[in-house]
């Protein structure tokens, strides 16, 4: 049996503390105890309110403590002599680090119960580059709460009907001014994933060739890859894809489609310059091929002048955009949409009512709240605003403790790709990374091949006073990895 060893006066103090009353249960705890130590079996906890404070803390069920804490005896075979206070400390660590409970018992028992646990988080914490998400802060909770508030008293009927393949008309509408386009050349979407799948199954058969930038996301090349594609690769520059390279790939064989994305790219953070966005809709149509735009981190841009889209620029009725509002509102709402010619937004539309009859119109509603009522422009200007603070962060700690490190600044966005020297296998580093409590995406996950001294670095994932950390953390990984390479 799982016993925990606890003080009687941390007991008191912490029932006293919590406020509620149970002061009783504390009193008899603290009785009990005698000589001022007192041991409570896991079974206890569950009953005595010492479990249920913890509990509600936490915000978990007190069966959910007691399962944690019952897996413990099989890993230490021992009683766990941990305080109450230093239970809470072990709790919360685990919920907070995503630790096992045993993990962070360790941590905690390690300290006093009056644990700094500033410090503690510090020294815990993986610091993660790898989540292409912004962290919980960036959220927009109190807006969004509002705009569903809002969207359920003047819009109920509609956000909580089924719509058609279009979604929610209103919100296509405000799209298309958006873009300067005519409302039957929009159509919402779950995400702009979902928008892309929609898209390549309408557009692109088995076999069929689609040019994919290399670099490119991971998604979207695996989405084709099941589709039977053959996926081929043209290289990015530091302003977008090579155009001649894009030229010569869709001269040597007819190719149904060219997947793009232009702003901030996922993952090598570079933009496509004006340039080469008007050259890229001239190869396209004259190789009659169509482009996939695809854009979601348009709005996400620090400096500068937004660049027009190819969507604008086309003549030739052969490009399709898509955007998103997950880095404006939030990934959770998965609100997407595909712009472009008429009767492709047509056909999609009934491609999508016939798979999921019309794209969540709740969430819908509530975006256009947002849209209308300019909570969305201020938070896009927030989230820019601490987006540009963290990479600022993230290219001088890199300039300053990975000096080898070369990369493209990104002018927006989430990413920044880096690539190391060609010795650098950056599997390897990852491992080694994984030690120093700092993770990333290898590079190879993006490329149809090769990759292996690139890695991805998310920065919209991790808070600006943590950035300098992970950097350090990852040149202490390259170090590993290179002091254990064969001379
Ligand atoms: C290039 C690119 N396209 C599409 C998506 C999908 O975004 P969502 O489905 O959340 O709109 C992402 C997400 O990170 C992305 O980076």
């Amino acid at each position: 049996m799982t016993r925990l060893v606890c003080d009687a006066n941390v007991a008191l103090k912490w029932f006293h503390s919590d406020g509620e009353p149970q002061v009783q249960e504390a009193r008899a705890l603290a009785v009990a105890a005698g000589d001022g130590v007192l041991e409570l079996s896991v079974l206890d906890l569950t009953y005595f309110e010492v479990g249920n404070a913890l509990a509600s803390k936490l915000r978990w069920a007190a069966s959910r403590i007691a399962a944690l804490l019952s897996q413990l005896p099989a890993i230490t075979g021992e009683p766990l002599r941990l305080s109450l206070g230093e239970m809470f400390v072990t709790a919360d660590l685990a919920v907070s680090h995503g630790l096992s409970f045993y993990d962070a018992s360790y941590w905690a028992a390690a300290r006093s119960v009056e644990a700094d646990l500033a410090t503690l988080d510090s020294a815990l914490l993986a610091v993660s580059f790898a989540r292409g998400a912004p962290s919980a802060d960036l959220l927009p909770a109190d807006a969004v709460r509002e705009a569903a508030e809002r969207a359920l008293t003047d819009d109920w009927k509609r956000a909580l009907s089924y719509g058609t393949g279009i979604g929610h008309p209103e919100l296509c509408a405000w799209i298309a001014d958006q873009h300067g386009l005519d409302p039957s050349q929009v159509m919402v979407t779950n995400g702009s994933l979902e928008a892309g799948a929609l898209l390549f199954e309408h557009l692109v058969a088995p076999s069929d060739r689609v040019v994919v930038e290399q670099p490119s996301y991971d998604r979207t090349l695996l989405l084709l890859e099941r589709i039977g594609a053959e996926r081929v690769g043209v290289p990015l520059e530091a302003d977008g894809i090579d155009v001649d390279a894009l030229d010569s790939a869709l001269g040597a064989a007819p190719a149904k489609l060219v997947h793009l994305i232009p702003n901030f790219h996922n993952p090598a953070g570079c933009t496509l310059s004006d340039e080469k966005r008007r050259r890229v809709v001239e190869i396209a149509a004259r190789h009659d091929c169509w482009i996939f735009e695809d854009d979601p981190y348009g709005e996400v841009g620090f400096e500068g002048e937004r660049l027009a889209t190819l969507l604008s620029l086309d003549g030739a009725g052969r490009v399709i955009h898509a955007s998103s509002f997950s880095k404006t509102v939030s990934p959770g709402v998965r609100i997407g949409y595909l712009a472009g010619p008429a009767d492709e937004i047509k056909a999609l539309a009934k491609r999508a009512n016939e798979i999921y009859i019309s794209p969540n119109m709740l969430a819908e509603s509530i975006v256009l709240e947002l849209c209308r009522s300019g909570g969305l422009a201020r938070n896009i200007e927030l989230v820019n605003a601490a987006l540009k603070q963290r990479r600022d962060a993230l290219v001088a700690a890199l300039r300053e403790h990975v000096p080898e490190a070369d990369f493209v600044i990104p002018a927006g966005g989430y990413f920044l790709w880096l690539t190391l020297d060609a010795d650098v296998d950056c599997t390897e580093l990852l491992a080694a990374a994984e030690q120093e409590r700092v993770v990333f995406i290898p590079g190879r996950d993006f490329m149809l091949e090769g990759g292996e001294s690139s890695l991805r670095l998310s920065f919209a994932s991790t808070p600006p006073d943590q950035i300098p950390e992970g950097v350090q953390r990852l040149a202490r990984a390259l170090e590993r990895v290179r002091s254990a390479a064969p001379a």
